[in-house]
């Protein structure tokens, strides 16, 4: 099966990304940065933290780069209404990585990694393109540790599904669990290894998270759930009221598990 992210790139999902922020999602990176280093984010999406990277390294430059061109754009237009310069950013992929031997003090993917079907091969790239001495820092979802209150067999159901369609297309919604692991395979060092949640409990957050999974079920997957007679439609419509009923329990909420890891070359 050759890969495809399944993450999709809908305005929905892509909008979801924006609101990203260094300061929150890259708060276990934050205090090994300073002014004068130069990063790159890998699987950028947006942009947003990598921005908010670059105006924590200014003067040292950042470089975000995406297999997506829909993300490079949507960076590109973020990096013009924020008017930061020493950022830029590229359209490729973490297999192949179109930087020089040892160029960056510090490599950042976050929410990238358990995308795909080959890490190895991306933490191989980033050991390369990393100074000696230089830093990797991942974060990546890990749905063993995640809360999804009040949970029944029927939102498990939807998790099940979830799970198939990640897999099915090369990633692996268990993977932050591994970086230690496939950090010490590639050489890295000195190896920090840290969990943080991110929630969706207001009601803004869970109906944003509602329609994320809503868009990646339906508008994203559905022939594919259908056509591997995952689910037959009346299933697959039982699991999005499944969701919507969640979203409206005022006593709901939804805890995503990441798992953080920092290690040096
Ligand atoms: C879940 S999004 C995360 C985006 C951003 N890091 C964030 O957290 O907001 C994953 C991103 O990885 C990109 N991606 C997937 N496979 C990739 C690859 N092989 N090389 C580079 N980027 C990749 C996707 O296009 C997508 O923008």
């Amino acid at each position: 099966m050759t890969e495809q992210y399944s993450g999709g790139y809908s305005t929905q999902i892509i909008d979801q990304f924006k609101q990203r922020t260094f300061s929150k999602q890259g708060a276990f990176l934050q205090s090994y940065l300073s002014a004068g280093l130069t990063v790159l984010d890998c699987g950028c999406g947006p942009g947003s933290m990598t921005l908010d990277i670059a105006e924590l390294v200014n003067p040292g430059q950042v470089f975000g780069i995406d297999s997506s061109p829909i993300q490079v754009e949507q960076a590109l237009l973020m990096q013009k209404e924020r008017a930061i310069i020493n950022a830029s950013f590229t359209y490729g992929s973490a297999y192949s990585l179109p930087y020089a031997d040892e160029q960056f003090d510090v490599v950042f993917a976050h929410a990238v990694l358990y995308h795909l079907q080959k890490p190895e091969q991306a933490l191989a790239e980033f050991f390369r393109v990393l100074k000696p001495g230089g830093l990797v820092a991942l974060r990546d979802a890990c749905h063993s540790g995640d809360m999804m209150m009040p949970l029944n067999t029927e939102l498990t159901a939807v998790w099940d599904t979830i799970e198939k369609v990640f897999s099915y297309q090369g990633g692996n919604i268990y993977f932050g669990s591994q970086h230690k692991q496939l950090l010490l395979k590639q050489g890295f060092q000195n190896i920090k290894v840290s969990c943080s949640y991110d929630t969706f409990a207001s009601d803004v957050e869970k109906d944003s998270i509602r329609s994320y999974w809503h868009q990646f079920l339906n508008a994203d997957h559905r022939q594919l759930i259908l056509a591997e007679q995952w689910l037959t439609v009346t299933e697959l419509e039982q699991q999005f009221k499944a969701l919507d009923q969640w979203c409206a329990n005022p006593a709901s909420f939804f805890a995503r598990a990441r798992c953080e890891a920092i290690a040096s070359k």
